[in-house]
């Protein structure tokens, strides 16, 4: 297929680490080539270089369109003619933008009144078929499995391993980047997909020889929706950051595996400090991530400064120069009405002339 579009995305750079073959229709968005952040500021905090892989910057908005790009190629180079998801916002808007890209039709199952405004208009403007349910998303993931089998028809969340190969391409490009893989990597947990991808990537890189180390891995839930923290699922999973409130993860295993295998840990961040982080970030770095990505900043500021958790890795010093990466998964502009309300942003007024807003300016 000629599609001069598609020479940038991640199937077209590693397409040798992808379960692809020349006769594999590449549908893509040119996603990937994500910027990895040198953050001043955190590392001073950290005592570490620390950076942020801002997957804010992909195509829809979130790492999701990297997993989306194989899933849905690989879905239509098998006959697909439907695509369908459940959603806390990200997947869906993924989902929607990379079936139009195909020309196939798209259903979302999402938790009624509990996607962030930005991620249900993307499914609606992408296109797709909108069904929000009265439960949460364990509930609407339960229903899309109940989907498989149908002809036609392919499921595109992570229990689709064709997401989990296209997400771990983040992790090649952090190890291209530093030119070897980071000391730790942290990143927000929900249905535990990425942090199985990310595992994945690291070691693949590592067997090919592309790099000498492996990170540990370290991921954050948030408090009120932390089954793999507490080791069980929550029937009721509730937090501010909409985009994890998962109360029993797919890739729970995955999740395991990767942090016994690394050394790394599990921990949990309140939604106080998830709001703290997205706003500090934001004022600091002037990266503006949504809630769920905020959790790896709180994450790294709550263990550096208290190293409570025995198991953390930030419970012992970091070796000098030590390397972090903080994967901040959604951009902050797809959820403002959560910043808008905890942080009570309204512009003083002022007439329109230069010294009332001087006088604005100078009171505040
Ligand atoms: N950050 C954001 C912005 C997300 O949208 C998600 C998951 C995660 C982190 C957690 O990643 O599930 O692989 O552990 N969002 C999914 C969705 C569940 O439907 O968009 P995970």
């Amino acid at each position: 297929m000629n599609e001069p579009l598609n020479d940038k995305g991640v199937i077209h750079r590693y397409r040798h680490f992808l379960p692809v073959s020349d006769s594999t229709p590449v549908i893509s968005l040119s996603e990937g080539s994500t910027p990895l952040i040198h953050s001043p500021r955190l590392s001073e905090k950290a005592g570490a270089e620390v950076y942020l892989k801002f997957e804010g910057l992909n195509p829809t908005g979130s790492f999701k369109d990297r997993g989306m790009t194989v899933a849905i190629s690989k879905a239509v180079e098998d006959g697909a003619k439907t695509v369908i998801c459940a959603s806390t916002g990200n997947t869906s808007a993924a989902a929607a933008a990379y079936a139009a890209r195909a020309g196939i039709q798209c259903a979302v199952i999402l938790p009624a009144g509990k996607i962030a405004i930005g991620k249900l208009a993307q499914a609606f403007v992408y296109g797709a078929k909108v069904v929000a349910i009265r439960g949460n998303f364990d509930d609407a993931l339960r229903i899309v499995r109940e989907f498989g089998g149908i002809d036609g028809v392919a499921i595109v969340n992570s229990i689709n391993p064709h997401r989990i190969e296209g997400q771990k391409t983040a992790s090649f490009e952090i190890i291209e980047d530093l030119g070897d893989a980071p000391d730790i990597h942290i990143l927000p947990i929900g249905n535990a997909g990425n942090i199985t991808a990310y595992w994945k990537g690291y070691r693949e890189f590592h067997a090919a020889g592309r790099s000498t180390r492996l990170p540990k891995m370290t991921g954050f839930q948030a408090a009120g929706s932390a089954p793999i923290f507490y080791n069980q699922p929550i029937e009721k999973p509730d937090t501010i950051a909409t985009a994890i409130r998962i109360g029993n993860p797919a890739s729970w295993q995955g999740a395991n595996n990767a942090v016994s295998e690394s050394g790394g840990c599990i921990d949990i961040v309140t939604d106080e400090e998830i709001l703290a982080a997205q706003a500090w970030l934001a004022a600091n770095e002037g990266v503006f991530v949504e809630p769920a990505s905020a959790a790896s900043v709180a994450g790294l500021l709550k263990c550096h400064s208290n190293g409570r958790c025995s198991t953390c890795p930030f419970a012992s010093p970091l070796r000098p120069g030590a390397k972090v990466v903080l994967t901040v998964t959604g951009h902050g502009l797809k959820d403002t009405e959560t910043p808008v309300k905890f942080g009570g942003f309204t512009p003083a007024e002022a007439d329109a002339n230069l010294a009332a807003v001087r006088a604005v300016l100078d009171q505040s």
